[in-house]
Protein backbone atom coordinates (compact mmCIF):
# COMPACT_ATOMS: atom_id res chain seq x y z
CA UNK A 1 0.00 0.00 0.00
CA UNK A 2 1.10 3.78 -0.17
CA UNK A 3 0.80 3.88 3.35
CA UNK A 4 3.94 0.85 3.79
CA UNK A 5 5.66 2.73 0.79
CA UNK A 6 5.59 6.11 2.82
CA UNK A 7 7.11 4.49 5.59
CA UNK A 8 9.79 2.58 3.84
CA UNK A 9 10.38 5.42 2.35
CA UNK A 10 10.80 7.93 5.71
CA UNK A 11 12.89 4.95 7.14
CA UNK A 12 15.43 4.60 4.09
CA UNK A 13 15.78 8.67 4.44
CA UNK A 14 16.08 8.25 8.37
CA UNK A 15 18.51 5.86 7.77
CA UNK A 16 20.74 7.23 4.89
CA UNK A 17 20.97 10.51 6.89
CA UNK A 18 21.98 9.26 10.07
CA UNK A 19 24.49 7.12 8.12
CA UNK A 20 25.84 10.25 6.65
CA UNK A 21 25.28 12.24 10.57
CA UNK A 22 28.01 9.60 11.80
CA UNK A 23 30.34 10.34 9.79
CA UNK A 24 31.75 14.03 10.40
CA UNK A 25 32.12 16.56 13.11
CA UNK A 26 32.40 20.42 13.56
CA UNK A 27 35.42 22.39 15.11
CA UNK A 28 35.10 25.46 16.32
CA UNK A 29 37.45 27.83 18.24
CA UNK A 30 38.62 30.88 20.42
CA UNK A 31 35.35 32.75 19.21
CA UNK A 32 36.52 35.67 21.61
CA UNK A 33 32.95 38.02 21.79
CA UNK A 34 33.92 41.64 22.50
CA UNK A 35 30.12 43.02 23.62
CA UNK A 36 31.64 46.33 23.29
CA UNK A 37 31.86 46.63 19.46
CA UNK A 38 29.61 49.32 17.68
CA UNK A 39 29.77 51.25 14.70
CA UNK A 40 31.16 54.57 15.00
CA UNK A 41 32.86 57.38 13.79
CA UNK A 42 35.63 57.66 16.38
CA UNK A 43 37.57 54.52 15.74
CA UNK A 44 38.95 54.31 18.87
CA UNK A 45 35.84 53.64 20.03
CA UNK A 46 34.68 50.92 18.09
CA UNK A 47 35.76 48.08 20.62
CA UNK A 48 37.59 47.61 23.57
CA UNK A 49 39.73 45.00 22.05
CA UNK A 50 41.73 47.14 20.09
CA UNK A 51 42.91 48.92 23.50
CA UNK A 52 42.38 52.53 22.83
CA UNK A 53 44.06 52.02 18.89
CA UNK A 54 41.58 53.17 15.84
CA UNK A 55 39.91 50.55 14.30
CA UNK A 56 41.40 49.91 10.98
CA UNK A 57 38.63 49.29 8.91
CA UNK A 58 35.02 48.59 10.83
CA UNK A 59 31.81 46.77 9.42
CA UNK A 60 29.58 45.24 10.71
CA UNK A 61 31.24 41.49 10.59
CA UNK A 62 34.20 43.38 12.57
CA UNK A 63 37.85 44.37 12.31
CA UNK A 64 40.99 43.01 12.12
CA UNK A 65 41.62 45.29 15.73
CA UNK A 66 38.85 44.02 17.38
CA UNK A 67 37.84 40.62 18.94
CA UNK A 68 34.51 39.34 17.42
CA UNK A 69 31.05 41.17 17.14
CA UNK A 70 28.55 39.05 17.91
CA UNK A 71 26.94 39.25 14.42
CA UNK A 72 30.15 37.74 13.12
CA UNK A 73 29.98 34.51 15.65
CA UNK A 74 26.04 34.25 14.92
CA UNK A 75 26.87 34.44 11.17
CA UNK A 76 29.52 31.50 11.45
CA UNK A 77 26.80 29.33 13.40
CA UNK A 78 24.44 30.33 11.13
CA UNK A 79 26.65 28.90 8.63
CA UNK A 80 27.48 26.01 10.19
CA UNK A 81 23.15 25.11 10.61
CA UNK A 82 22.48 25.97 6.72
CA UNK A 83 25.57 24.67 5.24
CA UNK A 84 23.56 20.97 4.60
CA UNK A 85 26.88 19.39 6.00
CA UNK A 86 24.60 16.83 8.93
CA UNK A 87 26.85 16.15 11.96
CA UNK A 88 27.08 13.50 14.56
CA UNK A 89 28.72 16.41 17.14
CA UNK A 90 30.86 19.90 17.68
CA UNK A 91 34.12 20.37 19.55
CA UNK A 92 34.30 23.83 20.91
CA UNK A 93 38.06 24.16 22.27
CA UNK A 94 37.48 27.71 24.32
CA UNK A 95 38.30 31.33 24.54
CA UNK A 96 35.12 33.02 24.81
CA UNK A 97 36.08 36.99 26.17
CA UNK A 98 37.87 39.19 24.58
CA UNK A 99 41.16 40.40 24.55
CA UNK A 100 40.95 43.27 26.91
CA UNK A 101 43.01 44.45 30.24
CA UNK A 102 42.50 42.55 33.07
CA UNK A 103 40.50 45.15 35.16
CA UNK A 104 38.03 45.70 32.28
CA UNK A 105 36.68 42.45 33.31
CA UNK A 106 35.58 40.51 36.59
CA UNK A 107 34.55 36.89 37.35
CA UNK A 108 31.01 37.60 36.48
CA UNK A 109 31.30 38.94 32.83
CA UNK A 110 33.54 36.51 31.90
CA UNK A 111 30.95 33.95 33.12
CA UNK A 112 28.58 35.85 31.20
CA UNK A 113 30.14 35.66 28.12
CA UNK A 114 30.87 31.98 28.33
CA UNK A 115 26.60 31.84 28.73
CA UNK A 116 25.86 33.88 25.94
CA UNK A 117 28.21 31.37 23.77
CA UNK A 118 26.69 28.27 25.50
CA UNK A 119 22.98 29.93 25.42
CA UNK A 120 23.41 30.67 21.35
CA UNK A 121 25.04 27.34 20.29
CA UNK A 122 22.60 25.55 22.41
CA UNK A 123 19.13 27.77 21.08
CA UNK A 124 20.70 27.24 17.30
CA UNK A 125 21.85 23.52 17.89
CA UNK A 126 19.36 21.84 20.17
CA UNK A 127 19.69 18.23 19.44
CA UNK A 128 23.59 18.45 18.74
CA UNK A 129 26.43 16.79 21.27
CA UNK A 130 28.35 19.92 21.92
CA UNK A 131 32.19 19.32 23.37
CA UNK A 132 33.65 22.04 24.88
CA UNK A 133 36.95 22.86 26.39
CA UNK A 134 38.31 25.69 28.86
CA UNK A 135 40.63 28.43 27.16
CA UNK A 136 43.42 30.29 29.64
CA UNK A 137 40.72 33.56 28.68
CA UNK A 138 37.42 31.35 29.98
CA UNK A 139 38.50 32.73 33.77
CA UNK A 140 39.40 35.75 35.48
CA UNK A 141 42.15 36.54 36.02
CA UNK A 142 42.80 35.46 32.71
CA UNK A 143 44.98 32.76 32.51
CA UNK A 144 45.07 31.56 36.19
CA UNK A 145 42.90 28.47 36.03
CA UNK A 146 42.86 26.90 39.34
CA UNK A 147 43.83 23.18 40.58
CA UNK A 148 40.24 23.50 42.81
CA UNK A 149 37.14 24.44 42.27
CA UNK A 150 36.04 27.77 41.64
CA UNK A 151 32.99 29.96 40.51
CA UNK A 152 34.02 29.20 36.42
CA UNK A 153 34.29 25.66 36.60
CA UNK A 154 31.11 25.29 38.53
CA UNK A 155 29.19 27.81 36.17
CA UNK A 156 30.42 25.89 33.32
CA UNK A 157 29.47 22.23 34.84
CA UNK A 158 26.27 24.11 35.09
CA UNK A 159 25.93 25.46 31.91
CA UNK A 160 27.46 22.33 29.50
CA UNK A 161 25.16 19.47 31.62
CA UNK A 162 22.88 19.30 28.84
CA UNK A 163 26.07 17.56 26.60
CA UNK A 164 27.80 15.48 29.69
CA UNK A 165 26.80 12.95 31.43
CA UNK A 166 26.78 12.76 35.27
CA UNK A 167 30.99 12.11 35.88
CA UNK A 168 32.17 14.22 33.42
CA UNK A 169 29.86 17.40 35.02
CA UNK A 170 32.16 15.89 38.54
CA UNK A 171 35.48 16.37 37.22
CA UNK A 172 35.04 19.47 35.06
CA UNK A 173 33.55 20.78 38.61
CA UNK A 174 36.58 20.43 40.47
CA UNK A 175 39.50 20.65 37.34
CA UNK A 176 38.16 22.45 34.67
CA UNK A 177 38.24 18.80 32.36
CA UNK A 178 36.34 16.23 31.61
CA UNK A 179 35.74 12.38 29.42
CA UNK A 180 32.34 11.85 27.50
CA UNK A 181 31.45 9.16 25.21
CA UNK A 182 29.66 10.58 22.02
CA UNK A 183 26.10 9.64 22.14
CA UNK A 184 26.02 9.03 18.90
CA UNK A 185 29.39 7.06 17.82
CA UNK A 186 29.16 3.68 19.89
CA UNK A 187 33.37 3.30 21.33
CA UNK A 188 33.98 7.50 20.46
CA UNK A 189 35.62 8.85 23.74
CA UNK A 190 36.34 12.67 23.95
CA UNK A 191 38.91 14.21 26.26
CA UNK A 192 38.82 17.60 27.49
CA UNK A 193 42.19 18.52 29.01
CA UNK A 194 42.17 21.65 30.83
CA UNK A 195 45.76 22.48 29.13
CA UNK A 196 45.44 26.01 30.71
CA UNK A 197 46.95 24.30 34.25
CA UNK A 198 50.15 24.19 32.03
CA UNK A 199 50.23 27.43 30.27
CA UNK A 200 53.04 29.72 30.21
CA UNK A 201 51.36 32.47 32.82
CA UNK A 202 49.36 30.55 35.15
CA UNK A 203 50.99 31.46 38.52
CA UNK A 204 48.40 28.92 40.13
CA UNK A 205 50.60 25.93 38.83
CA UNK A 206 53.97 27.11 39.47
CA UNK A 207 56.19 24.00 40.71
CA UNK A 208 52.97 21.36 40.79
CA UNK A 209 54.35 17.93 39.10
CA UNK A 210 50.52 17.05 38.15
CA UNK A 211 48.13 20.28 38.81
CA UNK A 212 44.44 18.73 39.62
CA UNK A 213 46.17 15.46 39.24
CA UNK A 214 45.03 15.57 35.55
CA UNK A 215 47.98 13.40 34.09
CA UNK A 216 47.05 10.78 36.30
CA UNK A 217 43.43 10.92 35.58
CA UNK A 218 44.52 11.23 32.04
CA UNK A 219 46.48 8.20 32.21
CA UNK A 220 43.87 6.14 33.77
CA UNK A 221 40.95 7.32 31.43
CA UNK A 222 43.95 6.56 28.41
CA UNK A 223 43.99 2.81 29.71
CA UNK A 224 40.51 2.55 30.50
CA UNK A 225 39.42 3.40 27.09
CA UNK A 226 42.34 0.92 25.93
CA UNK A 227 41.28 -1.91 27.94
CA UNK A 228 37.64 -1.39 26.95
CA UNK A 229 38.34 -1.22 23.13
CA UNK A 230 37.11 2.37 22.66
CA UNK A 231 38.51 5.26 20.28
CA UNK A 232 39.60 8.96 22.12
CA UNK A 233 39.66 12.26 20.27
CA UNK A 234 41.62 14.43 22.38
CA UNK A 235 40.31 18.50 22.62
CA UNK A 236 41.90 21.01 24.43
CA UNK A 237 42.60 24.73 24.63
CA UNK A 238 46.26 25.09 24.58
CA UNK A 239 48.11 22.36 22.00
CA UNK A 240 50.83 20.49 23.07
CA UNK A 241 54.01 20.75 20.84
CA UNK A 242 56.37 24.09 19.57
CA UNK A 243 55.16 27.29 18.55
CA UNK A 244 55.40 27.49 14.85
CA UNK A 245 56.38 31.13 14.65
CA UNK A 246 58.62 31.48 17.25
CA UNK A 247 61.69 29.69 17.97
CA UNK A 248 62.17 27.23 21.02
CA UNK A 249 58.91 27.85 22.57
CA UNK A 250 56.14 25.25 23.39
CA UNK A 251 52.56 26.61 23.60
CA UNK A 252 53.01 25.10 27.03
CA UNK A 253 55.59 25.27 30.04
CA UNK A 254 58.17 22.92 28.85
CA UNK A 255 58.30 20.08 31.51
CA UNK A 256 54.33 19.83 30.69
CA UNK A 257 54.71 19.55 27.37
CA UNK A 258 57.29 16.60 27.76
CA UNK A 259 55.01 14.85 30.15
CA UNK A 260 52.02 15.33 27.82
CA UNK A 261 53.90 14.12 24.71
CA UNK A 262 55.25 10.78 26.85
CA UNK A 263 51.50 9.76 27.62
CA UNK A 264 50.13 10.48 23.89
CA UNK A 265 53.20 8.55 22.74
CA UNK A 266 52.43 5.22 25.24
CA UNK A 267 48.37 5.55 23.80
CA UNK A 268 49.05 6.54 20.70
CA UNK A 269 46.81 3.60 19.29
CA UNK A 270 43.90 4.42 21.64
CA UNK A 271 44.28 8.37 20.30
CA UNK A 272 42.66 8.75 17.11
CA UNK A 273 43.18 12.39 16.73
CA UNK A 274 43.78 15.58 18.77
CA UNK A 275 42.18 19.25 18.54
CA UNK A 276 43.37 22.25 19.69
CA UNK A 277 42.82 26.23 19.31
CA UNK A 278 44.68 28.97 21.12
CA UNK A 279 47.13 30.35 18.38
CA UNK A 280 44.39 30.92 16.08
CA UNK A 281 46.51 29.94 13.25
CA UNK A 282 45.58 26.95 11.02
CA UNK A 283 48.37 24.24 11.40
CA UNK A 284 49.26 20.76 11.47
CA UNK A 285 51.58 18.78 13.73
CA UNK A 286 52.70 14.94 13.66
CA UNK A 287 53.59 13.04 17.24
CA UNK A 288 56.46 10.70 16.26
CA UNK A 289 57.39 7.87 18.69
CA UNK A 290 61.27 8.26 19.99
CA UNK A 291 62.17 6.14 17.02
CA UNK A 292 61.05 8.73 15.06
CA UNK A 293 57.67 6.83 13.44
CA UNK A 294 54.63 9.07 12.74
CA UNK A 295 52.00 7.51 15.69
CA UNK A 296 49.44 10.42 16.16
CA UNK A 297 47.79 13.70 13.92
CA UNK A 298 47.46 16.79 15.46
CA UNK A 299 44.99 19.71 14.40
CA UNK A 300 45.19 23.46 15.53
CA UNK A 301 42.22 25.18 14.12
CA UNK A 302 42.27 28.76 13.50
CA UNK A 303 40.17 31.53 15.18
CA UNK A 304 36.53 32.74 14.68
CA UNK A 305 37.58 36.35 15.65
CA UNK A 306 40.52 38.37 13.45
CA UNK A 307 41.67 39.90 15.73
CA UNK A 308 45.81 41.43 15.84
CA UNK A 309 47.88 43.88 17.62
CA UNK A 310 47.96 46.82 15.91
CA UNK A 311 52.10 46.35 14.94
CA UNK A 312 51.70 43.22 13.61
CA UNK A 313 51.31 42.48 10.20
CA UNK A 314 49.70 38.65 10.34
CA UNK A 315 46.07 37.53 11.50
CA UNK A 316 43.59 34.97 10.17
CA UNK A 317 40.39 35.74 8.61
CA UNK A 318 37.76 33.96 10.17
CA UNK A 319 37.69 29.87 10.16
CA UNK A 320 35.63 26.73 11.30
CA UNK A 321 36.15 23.19 10.10
CA UNK A 322 34.90 19.93 9.34
CA UNK A 323 36.51 16.83 9.89
CA UNK A 324 35.22 13.68 8.55
CA UNK A 325 36.50 10.19 10.23
CA UNK A 326 35.35 6.34 9.81
CA UNK A 327 32.86 4.85 11.95
CA UNK A 328 33.57 2.22 12.81
CA UNK A 329 37.46 2.97 13.96
CA UNK A 330 37.04 6.80 13.72
CA UNK A 331 40.25 7.39 11.55
CA UNK A 332 40.82 10.72 10.48
CA UNK A 333 39.66 10.48 6.86
CA UNK A 334 39.29 14.89 5.59
CA UNK A 335 39.45 18.01 6.79
CA UNK A 336 37.55 20.61 5.41
CA UNK A 337 38.11 24.66 6.27
CA UNK A 338 35.69 27.17 5.69
CA UNK A 339 36.10 30.81 6.09
CA UNK A 340 34.96 34.04 5.81
CA UNK A 341 36.71 36.63 3.87
CA UNK A 342 36.18 39.81 6.44
CA UNK A 343 37.43 42.28 4.07
CA UNK A 344 34.51 41.86 1.46
CA UNK A 345 32.31 40.74 4.46
CA UNK A 346 31.99 44.35 5.25
CA UNK A 347 31.87 45.76 2.05
CA UNK A 348 29.08 43.61 0.94
CA UNK A 349 27.07 43.91 4.30
CA UNK A 350 26.55 40.05 4.15
CA UNK A 351 28.30 36.83 5.65
CA UNK A 352 29.40 34.36 2.75
CA UNK A 353 31.16 31.96 4.78
CA UNK A 354 33.02 29.39 2.07
CA UNK A 355 35.19 26.28 1.43
CA UNK A 356 38.79 27.57 1.66
CA UNK A 357 40.09 24.13 1.17
CA UNK A 358 39.35 20.46 1.71
CA UNK A 359 42.94 18.92 3.06
CA UNK A 360 43.42 15.58 0.82
CA UNK A 361 43.13 17.54 -2.12
CA UNK A 362 44.64 20.51 -2.30
CA UNK A 363 47.69 18.22 -0.58
CA UNK A 364 47.25 15.42 -2.62
CA UNK A 365 47.21 13.27 0.27
CA UNK A 366 45.31 10.00 0.71
CA UNK A 367 43.61 10.48 4.61
CA UNK A 368 44.50 12.67 7.66
CA UNK A 369 46.48 9.18 9.19
CA UNK A 370 49.94 10.03 10.92
CA UNK A 371 51.43 8.24 7.73
CA UNK A 372 49.78 10.45 5.17
CA UNK A 373 50.58 13.31 6.99
CA UNK A 374 54.55 12.99 7.78
CA UNK A 375 54.92 12.27 3.94
CA UNK A 376 53.36 16.19 3.25
CA UNK A 377 55.14 17.72 6.06
CA UNK A 378 58.48 16.25 4.37
CA UNK A 379 57.04 17.51 0.99
CA UNK A 380 56.83 20.78 2.28
CA UNK A 381 60.58 21.00 3.75
CA UNK A 382 61.42 20.83 0.21
CA UNK A 383 63.27 24.30 -0.79
CA UNK A 384 60.75 26.33 -2.35
CA UNK A 385 57.45 23.39 -1.89
CA UNK A 386 54.42 24.81 -3.63
CA UNK A 387 52.86 22.91 -0.85
CA UNK A 388 54.27 24.81 1.61
CA UNK A 389 53.15 28.00 -0.05
CA UNK A 390 49.63 27.03 0.21
CA UNK A 391 50.31 25.90 3.60
CA UNK A 392 51.68 29.47 4.97
CA UNK A 393 48.92 31.13 3.06
CA UNK A 394 46.17 29.22 5.15
CA UNK A 395 47.88 29.23 8.37
CA UNK A 396 46.91 32.48 8.03
CA UNK A 397 43.37 31.56 6.41
CA UNK A 398 43.55 33.46 3.48
CA UNK A 399 43.83 36.45 4.81
CA UNK A 400 46.76 37.75 3.12
CA UNK A 401 48.87 36.28 0.38
CA UNK A 402 51.79 39.29 -0.32
CA UNK A 403 52.89 37.93 3.53
CA UNK A 404 55.59 35.59 3.15
CA UNK A 405 57.15 32.83 5.36
CA UNK A 406 61.38 33.55 4.64
CA UNK A 407 64.11 30.65 5.21
CA UNK A 408 63.62 31.03 9.14
CA UNK A 409 60.21 31.41 9.38
CA UNK A 410 59.98 28.34 7.39
CA UNK A 411 62.90 26.36 9.64
CA UNK A 412 60.33 27.22 12.49
CA UNK A 413 56.91 25.90 10.99
CA UNK A 414 58.99 22.75 9.49
CA UNK A 415 60.33 22.09 12.87
CA UNK A 416 57.51 22.63 14.79
CA UNK A 417 55.00 20.05 12.32
CA UNK A 418 57.32 17.23 12.95
CA UNK A 419 58.83 17.25 16.51
CA UNK A 420 56.87 17.70 19.19
CA UNK A 421 59.10 16.96 21.80
CA UNK A 422 62.53 18.94 23.52
CA UNK A 423 64.97 17.18 21.94
CA UNK A 424 63.75 16.19 18.68
CA UNK A 425 62.69 19.89 17.87
CA UNK A 426 66.18 21.08 19.20
CA UNK A 427 67.83 19.10 16.51
CA UNK A 428 65.72 20.12 14.18
CA UNK A 429 66.40 23.56 14.77
CA UNK A 430 70.42 22.45 14.83
CA UNK A 431 69.92 20.88 11.12
CA UNK A 432 68.44 24.24 10.36
CA UNK A 433 71.22 26.15 12.06
CA UNK A 434 69.01 28.23 14.00
CA UNK A 435 69.82 29.16 17.57
CA UNK A 436 67.09 29.24 20.24
CA UNK A 437 65.80 32.55 21.27
CA UNK A 438 66.51 31.89 25.26
C1 LIG B 1 24.71 37.74 23.51
O1 LIG B 1 25.21 39.06 23.55
C2 LIG B 1 24.82 39.86 22.44
C3 LIG B 1 25.48 41.22 22.58
O2 LIG B 1 26.86 41.10 22.63
C4 LIG B 1 23.32 40.01 22.42
O3 LIG B 1 22.95 40.73 21.28
C5 LIG B 1 22.70 38.63 22.35
O4 LIG B 1 21.31 38.73 22.43
C6 LIG B 1 23.19 37.76 23.50
N1 LIG B 1 22.67 36.41 23.28
C7 LIG B 1 22.32 35.60 24.26
C8 LIG B 1 21.78 34.28 23.87
O5 LIG B 1 22.45 35.90 25.43
C1 LIG C 1 42.69 57.90 15.51
O1 LIG C 1 42.38 58.54 14.29
C2 LIG C 1 42.14 59.93 14.44
C3 LIG C 1 41.62 60.48 13.12
O2 LIG C 1 42.42 60.05 12.07
C4 LIG C 1 43.42 60.61 14.91
O3 LIG C 1 43.21 61.98 15.10
C5 LIG C 1 43.84 59.98 16.23
O4 LIG C 1 45.08 60.50 16.64
C6 LIG C 1 43.97 58.46 16.11
N1 LIG C 1 44.17 57.90 17.43
C7 LIG C 1 45.09 56.96 17.66
C8 LIG C 1 45.18 56.45 19.07
O5 LIG C 1 45.82 56.52 16.79
C1 LIG D 1 58.82 27.70 42.74
O1 LIG D 1 60.16 27.26 42.86
C2 LIG D 1 61.10 28.31 42.73
C3 LIG D 1 62.52 27.72 42.68
O2 LIG D 1 62.55 26.46 43.26
C4 LIG D 1 60.91 29.26 43.91
O3 LIG D 1 61.83 30.33 43.82
C5 LIG D 1 59.50 29.80 43.86
O4 LIG D 1 59.22 30.61 45.00
C6 LIG D 1 58.46 28.68 43.80
N1 LIG D 1 57.14 29.26 43.53
C7 LIG D 1 56.04 28.90 44.18
C8 LIG D 1 54.78 29.62 43.78
O5 LIG D 1 56.01 28.03 45.02
C1 LIG E 1 44.73 -0.38 33.35
O1 LIG E 1 43.46 -0.95 33.41
C2 LIG E 1 43.46 -2.31 33.78
C3 LIG E 1 42.06 -2.88 33.60
O2 LIG E 1 41.07 -2.00 34.06
C4 LIG E 1 43.99 -2.43 35.21
O3 LIG E 1 44.02 -3.78 35.59
C5 LIG E 1 45.38 -1.83 35.27
O4 LIG E 1 45.84 -1.81 36.59
C6 LIG E 1 45.39 -0.40 34.71
N1 LIG E 1 46.74 0.07 34.60
C7 LIG E 1 47.09 1.30 34.94
C8 LIG E 1 48.50 1.67 34.70
O5 LIG E 1 46.29 2.11 35.38
C1 LIG F 1 39.10 1.53 9.60
O1 LIG F 1 37.99 0.88 9.05
C2 LIG F 1 37.97 0.89 7.63
C3 LIG F 1 36.64 0.30 7.16
O2 LIG F 1 36.37 -0.89 7.83
C4 LIG F 1 39.18 0.12 7.11
O3 LIG F 1 39.18 0.16 5.70
C5 LIG F 1 40.44 0.77 7.64
O4 LIG F 1 41.58 0.03 7.24
C6 LIG F 1 40.41 0.88 9.14
N1 LIG F 1 41.55 1.70 9.55
C7 LIG F 1 42.33 1.37 10.54
C8 LIG F 1 43.46 2.30 10.83
O5 LIG F 1 42.15 0.38 11.23
C1 LIG G 1 38.78 38.98 -0.01
O1 LIG G 1 38.02 40.03 -0.48
C2 LIG G 1 38.79 41.14 -0.90
C3 LIG G 1 37.81 42.26 -1.23
O2 LIG G 1 36.83 41.80 -2.11
C4 LIG G 1 39.64 40.72 -2.08
O3 LIG G 1 40.45 41.80 -2.48
C5 LIG G 1 40.51 39.55 -1.68
O4 LIG G 1 41.24 39.05 -2.77
C6 LIG G 1 39.66 38.43 -1.11
N1 LIG G 1 40.52 37.38 -0.57
C7 LIG G 1 40.45 36.13 -0.97
C8 LIG G 1 41.39 35.16 -0.34
O5 LIG G 1 39.67 35.75 -1.82
C1 LIG H 1 30.30 33.58 -2.21
O1 LIG H 1 31.64 33.16 -2.42
C2 LIG H 1 31.76 32.21 -3.47
C3 LIG H 1 33.19 31.70 -3.48
O2 LIG H 1 34.12 32.74 -3.37
C4 LIG H 1 31.33 32.84 -4.78
O3 LIG H 1 31.42 31.88 -5.81
C5 LIG H 1 29.89 33.34 -4.65
O4 LIG H 1 29.51 34.02 -5.80
C6 LIG H 1 29.74 34.25 -3.45
N1 LIG H 1 28.33 34.55 -3.23
C7 LIG H 1 27.90 35.77 -2.93
C8 LIG H 1 26.44 35.91 -2.70
O5 LIG H 1 28.66 36.72 -2.83
C1 LIG I 1 66.14 20.42 25.76
O1 LIG I 1 67.10 19.87 24.88
C2 LIG I 1 68.33 20.56 24.90
C3 LIG I 1 69.23 20.00 23.80
O2 LIG I 1 69.00 18.65 23.59
C4 LIG I 1 68.94 20.40 26.29
O3 LIG I 1 70.16 21.13 26.36
C5 LIG I 1 67.96 20.98 27.31
O4 LIG I 1 68.44 20.76 28.61
C6 LIG I 1 66.60 20.33 27.19
N1 LIG I 1 65.68 21.02 28.04
C7 LIG I 1 64.84 20.38 28.84
C8 LIG I 1 63.98 21.22 29.70
O5 LIG I 1 64.76 19.17 28.88
ZN1 LIG J 1 42.28 32.82 21.77
ZN1 LIG K 1 44.00 31.10 24.23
Amino acid sequence: SSVSGALICTLLLTFAWEFLRRRQFWHVTDLHLDPTYHITDDHTKVCASSKGANASNPGPFGDVLCDSPYQLILSAFDFIKNSGEEASFMIWTGDSPPHVPVPELSTDTVINVITNMTTTVQSLFPDLQVFPALGNHDYWPQDQLPIASSKVYNAVANLWKPWLDEEAVSTLRKGGFYSQKVTSNPNLRIISLNTNLYYGPNVMTLNKTDPANQFEWLESTLNHSQHNNEKVYIIAHVPVGYLPYSSGIPAMRQCYNEKLVNIFRRYSTVIAGQFYGHTHRDSLMVLSDKEGNPVNSVFVAPAVTPVKGVSQRETNNPGVRLFRYEPGNYTLLDMLQYYLNLTEANLKGESNWTLEYILTQTYDVQDLQPQSLHRLAKHFAVPDSKQFLKYYNYFLVSYDSSITCDTKCKALQICAIMNLDNSSYMDCLKQYSIKQSH
